[in-house]
């Protein structure tokens, strides 16, 4: 297949890229390298240096193109309660005029990267898909619209979605070759490696007095390779011919948490570093415990997280962490 990757020098996007690549598919990198590397685009690729929302490269992109596998968009949710206006944009507006290219040229599948954002705070975990969407910041509410407009596009012009609420993606390329460098990063694994590596800052605890067992925050962390296998799985078996699997949702965490302690600890343990960490107050709308059931995509996709063990899931960030300086954004 020739598959469009939008946001593909990001950090997943880049990882998708140098899978489907991997496998015997051609590959479209389509990203305005607002957030992304350009160096982290794979050699093989075609890469188009424009916006998800610009038309006329997607006019000439998608007539050779038999899917969409759409990641691109603002990922920060302080910055999306400060900017909305860029996050509707980036993740609503820019995407549909996407959706209407699609249309255009016939190009019906799309793989979409959602966020267990969209939930908002669950009433109970694990989070099952039915669970009610109420998000609470801007940055899971323009995801979940987009959500939204793909169940109108389905309805209106055949467009078959996959739709993935991914938890907190972790790690990285296994040889450590493509990981991840957000800047800045609010990201906790390397935030905790950061501070590690500055010798001088310490890994700030957002609130020990949580009802867990450790009292801080626990959180799904899913490694990006498995997250990526559950796309391609997706891409692959997409069937226009079943209208029951037109729209679908997913999500994708291990199903078990891990407190922010843990992880801390999984990082002094694999890097062998102390890791000096204060604790400041809680953030606004951090829920307790955040974790999926990702039975669904278990069941109907044949799809199985490998990565359960968080030390190997740092393990893999570390290595990539080491050996690439851009991994040291100071944030
Ligand atoms: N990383 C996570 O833990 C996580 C969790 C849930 C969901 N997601 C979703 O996964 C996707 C990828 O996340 P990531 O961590 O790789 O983010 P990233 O910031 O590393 O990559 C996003 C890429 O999209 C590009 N981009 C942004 N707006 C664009 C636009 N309008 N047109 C073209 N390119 C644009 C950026 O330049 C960047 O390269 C995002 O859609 C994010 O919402 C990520």
């Amino acid at each position: 297949m020739r598959i469009l990757v939008t946001g593909g020098a990001g950090y997943i996007g880049a990882i998708t890229a140098r899978h489907l690549l991997d496998a015997g598919h051609e590959v479209v990198v389509l990203d305005s390298l607002e957030r992304g590397r350009r160096e982290a685009i794979d050699s093989r690729a075609t890469f188009v240096h424009s916006a998800v929302g610009d038309t006329s490269a997607l006019d000439a992109i998608l007539p050779d193109c038999d899917g969409v596998m759409h990641l691109a968009g603002l990922i920060e949710v302080a910055e999306s309660q400060r900017e909305p206006g860029a996050y509707f944009d980036a993740n609503v507006a820019q995407p549909v005029r996407m959706l209407d290219a699609m249309v255009r040229h016939g190009v019906c599948d799309i793989v979409f990267s959602s966020t267990a954002a969209t939930y908002g705070e669950p009433d109970e975990v694990p989070i099952v898909e039915d669970a009610p969407t109420r998000p609470i910041n801007v940055y899971g509410a323009s995801k979940l619209m987009f959500e939204q407009m793909l169940d109108a596009y389905g309805a209106a012009h055949g467009i078959r979605s996959v739709r993935f609420r991914y938890f907190n993606v972790a790690g990285a390329w296994p040889d450590g070759s493509l990981g991840e460098a957000h800047d800045p990063e609010t990201h906790i694994v390397p935030r905790i490696l950061q501070a590690m590596a500055s010798g001088q800052r310490e890994f700030e605890v957002y609130g020990d007095d949580y009802p867990t067992p450790d009292g801080t925050c626990v959180r799904d962390y899913i490694h990006v390779e498995d997250l990526i296998a559950a796309h391609i799985r997706a891409m692959e078996t997409l069937d226009p011919r079943d209208p029951a699997k037109r729209q679908r949702v997913y999500n994708l965490g291990i199903g078990r948490g891990h407190s922010v302690k843990q992880i801390v600890e999984a990082v002094r343990r694999v890097t062998g570093h102390a890791i000096p960490t204060e604790t400041g107050p809680r953030r606004p709308g951090d829920p307790p415990q955040l974790y999926a059931d990702s039975a669904r995509a278990q069941r109907e996709l044949g799809w199985q997280p490998r990565y359960t063990d968080i030390e190997r899931i740092v393990e893999t960030a570390w290595r990539w962490f080491k050996t690439h300086p851009e991994g040291y954004i100071e944030p």
